[in-house]
């Protein structure tokens, strides 16, 4: 995954919990990387993986949880480093759609070494959106971080659901977004 994932984590875990937690994280990680990232070079997913194992073991909070409030999180990090037709969508639907069609498009023509996720949109109303979240990573719960993000950039109130799941032994993810 691209650097820029993992260095926002590092900033994520310092804000929430202090450097010595993440240098304490390192330590026990041992990474092949050992955690020295930047925003332009491409880890291992699995790094990620470990280190965020490591905060639910030492933190008592599930995956699930810990990858929603990063997602959460990051979002207004991504959003200040996006390409500028990003910042005219203003509903989230519209921006939702636009991230699938403009924004992870232009991500991968100035990165072509990024893998980003698809979706397809499979139902709208004014109220409702859903789409089929589709990714090696399986990052369902950081996506459905991101959404809330989202939400709370154009202020609006949302309800993500996970209507069909991988990790729930589904064969595909399904996120509706529910505007309440
Ligand atoms: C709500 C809006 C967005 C959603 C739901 C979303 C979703 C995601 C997800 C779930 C991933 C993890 C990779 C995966 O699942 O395979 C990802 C990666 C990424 N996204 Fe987005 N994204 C959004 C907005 C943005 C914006 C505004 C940017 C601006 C630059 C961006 C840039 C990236 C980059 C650089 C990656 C890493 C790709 C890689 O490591 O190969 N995303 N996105």
């Amino acid at each position: 995954m691209k650097g820029v994932v993992f260095v926002k984590f590092n900033e994520f875990i310092e804000h929430l919990w202090g450097d010595e937690f993440w240098d304490e994280l390192l330590f026990e990680a041992k990474l092949p990387s050992e955690g020295v990232y930047t925003t332009v070079g491409l880890y291992d997913d699995q790094e990620l993986f470990t280190l965020i194992g490591l905060v639910v073991a030492k933190k008592n909070i599930s995956a699930k949880d810990a990858q929603i409030a990063f997602g959460k999180w990051v979002f207004k990090e991504l959003y200040a480093a996006a390409p500028p037709q990003a910042h005219d969508f203003k509903d989230a639907f519209e921006f939702l759609h636009g991230v699938q069609s403009v924004i992870h498009i232009e991500v991968k023509k100035f990165n072509p070494d990024a893998i980003l996720p698809e979706f397809t949109f499979l139902d709208e109303s004014p109220t409702t959106l859903t789409f089929h979240y589709q990714s090696p990573r399986k990052l369902c719960f950081f996506c459905e971080g991101m959404v809330y993000g989202l939400a709370e950039h154009t202020h609006q109130d949302v309800l993500v659901s996970h209507k069909e799941c991988e990790h729930n032994g589904d064969s595909r993810c399904v996120l509706e977004v529910e505007k309440i």
